[in-house]
């Protein structure tokens, strides 16, 4: 059954206009002004509410092994958050072990992902360098759709890469095509300063901050942006938080460098404060690179309205206190790295991006959903709102009003990061695939309905 949206207020990156869409198939058939509702076809009245391409979040970790246990929201839960709040795609990261093989790794993510209610991507983590890398990396780009590889400059002695390895990895997607995406903090200081840091008996989840200090993500930032300057590599860095970092990249932009830059909600709206949260609560905000004190978010927003900063991504990577943070609880080194996020990105946004006049309806549109797609070769089957894209729709109701809690969130997690937060703004349906699977917060959506997305950069 097809559906007709009438009298929306339809955002784009571009334009803005009032009218009707009209979805069928799974796809945007028709757009105008008075459309005639046809046999069987579902007609929602949109008057009043914004009509938005369906969010894209270009950094999710769904069922993630990482630091001894594996992230709470699985493909299922994590994307079904996603649509509640207004993302119906997801890019996730395929990420071997140390020594593992490319292909087979990701084989195990195609297993878990087809569970996904929502379409979904991946990129390649390239973790080590072996004899079969480039030609692994060779195949995920010209035969599994795959032209996004993620390094980490972190994660010393894991899955973080040195910098001969990340010139390799440069040295290969430049011959291929492809892109790079960096998650830069200089690793070997940051176990330098974690070592030290506990051998004074500093345990508690503040020194987790205190043991990865901006210089070392800004230093990172220049080193990666070299290495791709130097071998003509274009560059994504991914959760950027700092000035240091978006420094880095708007003066590399400046000299016509290829850099993009991605940031999240948690490094705009929080401060490092919520490290010294009594009991051990700190420990639900360990992520890295860490939230930063006072005065980088107001270095992020501007980057974000200027452009040099192109993408919100959530890095949605949930742990439980239970059974899961609390593995660190004498050593601030053991607490598991990332925090959930996938269903508020979109609010969050709106509330204190749009709202509080620091990004306009069309920046809202471009950092969360089409250029995304654009950067990462979804476009225009996604983040637009045009004949022959996917019917991935959000229809916004901006007089809705919510507070964010870990009481009510759809993440499979017992803490929220943003807990008390109040928003303007929501999601009255979500259309998925040109069904709606997510009606004023109900969620009626479909175990395994999500499709794999094939990409291209080409
Ligand atoms: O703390 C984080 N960010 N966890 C997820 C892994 C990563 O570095 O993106
Ligand atoms: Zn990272
Ligand atoms: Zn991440």
């Amino acid at each position: 059954m097809g559906i007709l949206i009438k009298h929306g207020d339809v955002v784009t990156a571009l334009d803005q206009w009032t009218g009707d869409v009209r979805c069928e198939g799974g796809t945007i058939v028709e757009l105008g002004v008075g459309l005639e509702p046809r046999a069987g076809e579902q007609v929602i009245d949109a008057g009043g509410q914004y009509v938005f391409p369906g969010g894209i979040d270009p950094h999710v970790h769904m069922e993630m092994p990482f630091m001894g246990t594996v992230s709470s929201d699985d493909f299922e839960t994590g994307t079904a958050a996603g649509v509640a709040g207004g993302t119906t795609s997801i890019i996730d990261f395929v990420i071997p072990g140390r020594g593992d093989d490319l292909m087979r790794t990701l084989g195990v993510w195609h297993e878990r992902a087809a569970k996904a209610v929502a379409d979904y991507a991946f990129h390649m983590a390239v973790t080590w360098w072996g004899d079969d890398t480039a030609e692994h990396m060779r195949r995920c780009v010209q035969d599994e759709g795959i032209p996004s590889f993620k390094t980490f400059m972190a994660y010393r002695g894991a899955i973080g890469v040195d910098d001969i390895e990340l010139i390799k990895i440069m040295n290969t997607a430049r011959e291929l095509g492809a892109l790079t995406t960096v998650h830069a903090e200089h690793g070997d200081m940051v176990v330098d300063l974690q070592d030290k840091l506990f051998g004074e008996g500093k345990i508690s989840p503040k020194y987790h901050a205190l043991s990865r200090p901006a210089p070392l993500e800004g230093e990172a930032t220049s080193r990666a942006i070299m290495l791709a300057r130097m071998t003509r590599e274009p560059l994504y860095v991914v959760h950027v938080t700092c000035q240091q970092a978006a420094h880095a990249i708007t003066e590399a932009r400046e000299r016509g460098q290829n850099v993009i830059g991605e940031t999240c909600p948690q490094y705009l709206l929080l401060d490092a404060d919520v490290y010294d949260k009594p009991d051990f609560e700190g420990a639900a905000y360990v992520m890295s690179p860490p939230i930063r004190p006072r005065g980088h978010q107001q270095a992020l927003w501007a980057a974000l309205k200027a452009g040099t900063l192109q993408v919100l991504a959530t890095d949605h990577c949930p742990f439980n206190m239970a059974g899961q943070k609390e593995m660190g609880r004498d050593d601030f080194r053991l607490i598991p790295n990332g925090a959930a996020g996938i269903q508020h990105r979109l609010a969050l946004m709106y509330t204190y991006g749009v709202l509080e006049g620091r990004l306009d309806l069309h920046d809202f549109v471009n950092i969360t959903s089409t250029r995304a797609a654009k950067i990462f070769g979804l476009y225009p089957r996604k983040g637009a709102i045009a004949v022959g894209s996917d019917a991935d729709l959000v229809l916004w109701d901006p007089a809705a009003t919510g507070v964010i809690s870990a009481s009510t969130h759809k993440h499979r997690c017992d803490r929220n990061i943003f807990e008390g937060f109040k928003t303007r703004g929501a999601p009255s349906r979500v259309i998925v695939n040109g069904r709606v699977q997510c009606s004023d917060g109900q969620l009626s959506v479909e175990t395994g309905a999500g499709r794999y997305l094939k990409r291209s950069l080409s």
